[in-house]
């Protein structure tokens, strides 16, 4: 670190400003997400969360520069490390994401190469970032795999994809993106197919990294119980928009957003048993057809006639902000 860059001043991991992904199809221009910003400090892990289709994927794809037609990034900027992503030219942009942004897929066998075995993949992946003897990055391989709780992690590495259960094989792609130590990770679902336990591990190790090298996370799920054990932040998205973003603590003990609060109230362990779930009536709108005003506005108890407008972030309480015109702001209105 030189003295004219102090830590405190460094450019923030990652800045999301105004991003526009959109796909264009032949029923007309589907807007995935549309008009998502936030900053992800050095370090922090963000929970984005929200029902599938709210475009979690695809601000993921969009901030890796993966999106395919018909899909295309239509506005905004990516600023990682203060360095907008867009503007850096293709042989420097693929360095970086090799070597400081790695993704975590939901399908494993998009980092996976399928002819290799685990040894080869790991051990091509550390001696291209690292400096090591074979035999040292082989050892450090094996002790990555032992972090995901891979029971006999030698045998695992003389193994192919193939011969892998699925569960192990997202173990095996999680490790491989963890063996880079880069500065930023984007997770997609990695653990939704894990058992509890095993998602637990991994998430402890996940928290380690963060910790010990200021790796910035990104851990995308629509499993709020992940996000509480394991993020600093969370962003909550529906219908490609980022409609609350606070600390854990601000979002899931004092929700703002009628949206938040429904995800929260539909929880199994918010539910008493032998009740039926408490469900947000209503369903997601399609993103072809969206409504004027706010998405929400069909199925939330808190409507009025202001709310066929579209409301802007706001920050009501300092770090907590919200897209809404009647953010709840104490407990019996979150409730309501
Ligand atoms: N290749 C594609 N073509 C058209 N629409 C797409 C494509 N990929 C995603 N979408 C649409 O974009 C929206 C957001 O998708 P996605 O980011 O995958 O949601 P999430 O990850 O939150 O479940 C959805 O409505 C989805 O149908
Ligand atoms: S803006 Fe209105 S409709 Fe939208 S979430 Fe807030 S209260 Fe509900
Ligand atoms: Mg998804």
């Amino acid at each position: 670190m030189n003295a004219a860059s102090p830590a405190q001043h460094a450019p923030a991991t990652l800045q999301v400003r105004d991003l526009r992904t959109h796909f264009h199809t032949r029923a007309g221009v589907l807007p995935a997400v549309d008009g998502v910003s936030f900053t992800l400090e050095r370090g922090k892990i963000l929970g984005l969360v929200g029902e599938s289709g709210s475009g979690k994927s695809v601000t993921g794809f969009s901030i890796m520069g993966l999106v395919d037609p018909p899909g295309r990034i239509v506005g905004g900027e990516v600023l990682f490390q203060g360095r907008d992503l867009a503007k850096l030219p293709a042989r420097e942009l693929r360095k970086l994401q090799g070597n400081r942004i790695a993704m975590i897929f939901q399908d494993p066998m998009m980092t996976l190469n399928p002819v290799l075995r685990v040894d080869v993949q790991m051990i091509e992946t550390v001696l291209a970032h690292s400096k090591m003897s074979r035999s040292q990055a082989r050892e450090l391989a094996r002790d990555t795999l032992g972090m995901m709780g891979i029971p006999s992690p030698e045998e695992r590495l003389r193994a192919y994809p193939h011969q892998l259960s699925g569960g192990m094989r997202q173990r095996v792609a999680i490790a491989i993106a963890m063996l880079h130590r880069p500065d930023l990770i984007i997770a997609d679902e990695p653990t939704t197919a894990l058992d509890v336990t095993i998602q637990a591990q991994i998430l402890s190790e996940v928290q380690k990294l963060a910790q010990r090298h200021g790796t910035s996370l990104i851990w995308i799920t629509h499993d709020l119980s992940v996000v509480a054990g394991l993020a600093d932040e969370v962003a909550v998205m529906y219908a490609g928009r980022i409609v609350e973003h606070g600390s854990v603590d601000d979002v899931l003990d004092r929700p703002q957003h009628p949206y938040t609060a429904g995800l929260i109230g539909s929880l199994p362990s918010n539910n008493r048993r032998g009740q039926r779930l408490r469900q947000i009536p209503g369903m997601t709108p399609n993103l072809l057809a969206l409504p004027p005003g706010c998405a929400f506005a069909a199925r939330c108890p808190r409507a009025t006639a202001v709310c066929g407008q579209t409301p802007g972030i706001t920050e009501p309480l300092p770090g907590h902000r919200v897209r809404c015109f009647h953010p709840a702001l104490n407990l019996a209105e979150a409730a309501a």
